[in-house]
């Protein structure tokens, strides 16, 4: 008996290998960097672990609606109000688990088998496997510095096939942490659009970005599909819970789709996730931010240093998209050596696509500063 070829096509992430192998490290006695999670290394703020925790002794401790609380996704179509000047209709939110569950409800909403969506490599490899789950097929775009690691309208157009159904990008992006301009956003979408084909933006570090405050996809139009999360910026990666933003029409599909795959998002993360959102709670998100700040201000001048070649430094997110090229090793071998040489445990290109995949890493700033100096002072002491 054999699994689905789905399963098999699947590829696993590369960085669970190296996290199982500096866990073994760790039990040997070795103290381990880690620069290789892609999650803040924060907890949860007190009132909103308070939040959830009131929500299950209050009882709340069953289904919601598929799409979510209603008091929930009124108060996330209030958010684009407050911080994003933007009237959002609350019937638009769907709420989901994490932003993985509104992609996966994306593409199998949007696509037919044989579909393909068009996407950048590097890119968070997750979309390709949901697109590969729903039997469509991902493009993967190859992109580098002089586009910020980001598609372009002209990209966009020039990779454009028969079968070509829609577009996706994260903005910013993972690994890179670098945005798109918002007019570059506006062509991308405007191709889109004359193609009568899908736009889905995913916006999970769009509160991560440091120096600007660019404007939500969501105000492209109703037919652009907006995804965010409560495990960034809010800091709330376990608790699962994300959302998305669809144009009216999908409303049908979507609920249906919910239904059925997960019922719905967990009822006491919902109730946490109000609290997650009001403005007390936003000055401790925002001060976890300005660390985070500090962290990669840090970093990108040390990486300079020792010859990691960021080639566009981000914006946005918690990581730095490094190339090694200069090291003369694979970026699997490289990333093997620092973490057995030097303990610092950080991700190869090749988890992210396959575009310049050998010769570049990424460092996640989501440890203290002190552990990220350490991880320089022990990288330097490595290459000698
Ligand atoms: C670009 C991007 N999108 C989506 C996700 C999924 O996040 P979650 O399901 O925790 O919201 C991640 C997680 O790292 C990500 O980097």
């Amino acid at each position: 008996m054999n699994p689905a070829r789905r399963a098999n096509d699947i590829e696993p992430f590369r960085v669970m290998a190296i996290l199982a192998r500096a866990r073994e490290l760790e039990t040997a006695g070795r103290d381990i960097i880690h620069m290789e999670v892609g999650e803040p290394d924060f907890a949860t703020p007190e009132p909103v672990v308070e939040a959830g925790i009131a929500a299950l002794r209050a009882g709340h401790t069953h289904y919601t609606p598929a799409l979510g609380m209603p008091a929930l996704r009124t108060a996330i179509a209030d958010y684009y109000g407050l911080r994003y000047d933007l009237d959002v209709a609350p019937a638009r939110v769907c709420v989901t688990p994490g932003a993985s569950g509104a992609l996966l409800l994306a593409m199998a909403a949007l696509f037919n088998p044989g579909d393909e969506i068009l996407l950048a490599d590097p890119g968070y490899p997750c979309n390709r496997h949901f697109a590969r789950l729903v039997e469509a097929r991902a493009v993967g775009i190859p992109v580098g510095p002089e586009t910020g690691y980001q598609l372009t309208a002209e990209l966009v157009a020039r990779h454009w096939g028969p079968r070509t159904r829609g577009v996706l990008v994260a903005n910013p992006g993972n690994p890179t942490g670098t945005l798109i301009a918002p007019q570059e956003l506006a062509a991308i979408h405007a191709e889109a659009r004359a193609r009568n084909a899908w736009l889905i933006v995913d916006e999970i570090y769009h509160e991560l970005v440091y120096d600007t405050s660019p404007p939500s996809a969501a105000n492209l139009g109703e037919d652009v599909l907006v995804l965010n999360s409560f495990s960034k910026y809010f800091l709330m990666t376990g608790w699962r819970l994300g959302w998305m933003l669809i144009p009216e029409m999908l409303l049908p599909s979507i609920d249906k789709l919910a239904q059925n795959i997960f019922l719905s998002a967990t009822t006491m993360s919902q109730h946490a996730a109000l609290v997650a959102l009001a403005a007390d709670t936003r000055v401790l998100l925002d001060q976890r931010k300005a660390e985070l700040q500090r962290r990669r201000d840090a970093l990108l001048p040390e990486l300079a240093r020792l010859g990691f070649e960021v080639k566009v430094a981000p914006q946005g997110a918690f990581y730095c998209y490094a190339d090694v090229s200069r090291f003369g090793m694979s970026s699997e071998a490289l990333c093997e050596r620092l973490l057995l040489d030097a303990g610092v445990a950080i991700t190869p290109g090749t988890d992210f696509g396959s575009h310049g995949a050998n010769h570049n890493v990424r460092f996640a700033y989501t440890t203290s500063l002190a552990r990220i100096q350490e991880a320089v002072r022990r990288i330097e002491v490595m290459l000698g």
